[in-house]
């Protein structure tokens, strides 16, 4: 039923916008996650939530089979311990990509996709960015909906752009609250500028 909803939504997501090419669902395995993910219900919301959007900015894109199942083999896997109980120190996306590369995962961008899918990287592939610009603009997240629903219509044509307005977003958010900025994204910001 979930899924159903959720392929509904995103066709008349669809219906909206202008595409160059003909429309390919998200199959079904497409939000998959691990057997050994922790997550609760609304995680799992959220992690189809993100899928769906991956899937369809590789649609509008016209990436090529092979990155699109990376972007959402990412997605699947990115917040399946985030509801586990981790040793301190340990954050929910190191605890994930070092178990999905105990389970055979060996692609480099993936598992730094997901490792740092918090924090940002400055060293990620094009897998690590598209994920967290979904992570951050996937429409279940209730704040700035219409702000964030215009800018994940951008990405298929400005994906950089829309990078920089949101790594930005983030740290502004972080300086106005008092509160830390992980080195990790001054650098992910700082290597957005240098491209
Ligand atoms: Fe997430």
């Amino acid at each position: 039923m979930l899924r159903f909803v959720e392929n509904l939504l995103a066709t008349l997501r669809g219906l909206f916008r202008r595409r160059r090419g003909p429309r390919r669902l998200p199959a079904a395995r497409d939000f998959q996650m691990p057997s050994w993910a922790e997550a609760g219900k609304e995680r799992r919301k959220h992690v189809q939530r993100v899928a769906a959007l991956l899937a369809e900015w590789a649609d509008e894109m016209d990436v090529g089979e092979r990155e699109r199942d990376r972007w959402l083999k990412a997605a699947c896997l990115h917040d399946a311990l985030r509801d586990a109980r981790l040793a301190a120190g340990v954050t929910h996306g190191a605890a994930a990509a070092d178990r999905a590369a105990q389970d055979g995962e060996t692609d480099r961008g993936v598992l730094d996709a997901i490792r740092y899918h918090s924090v940002g990287h400055a060293g990620w592939d094009d897998v690590g960015k598209m994920l967290y610009l979904a992570d951050a603009l996937e429409p279940g997240r209730k704040r700035a909906r219409k702000r964030r629903a215009r800018l994940a219509e951008q990405v298929p044509r400005e994906r950089d752009g829309v990078l920089r307005k949101v790594v930005a977003h983030e740290i502004r958010r972080r300086l106005r609250a008092g509160r830390p900025v992980h080195p990790q994204t001054i650098e992910f910001w700082n290597s957005l500028l240098d491209g």
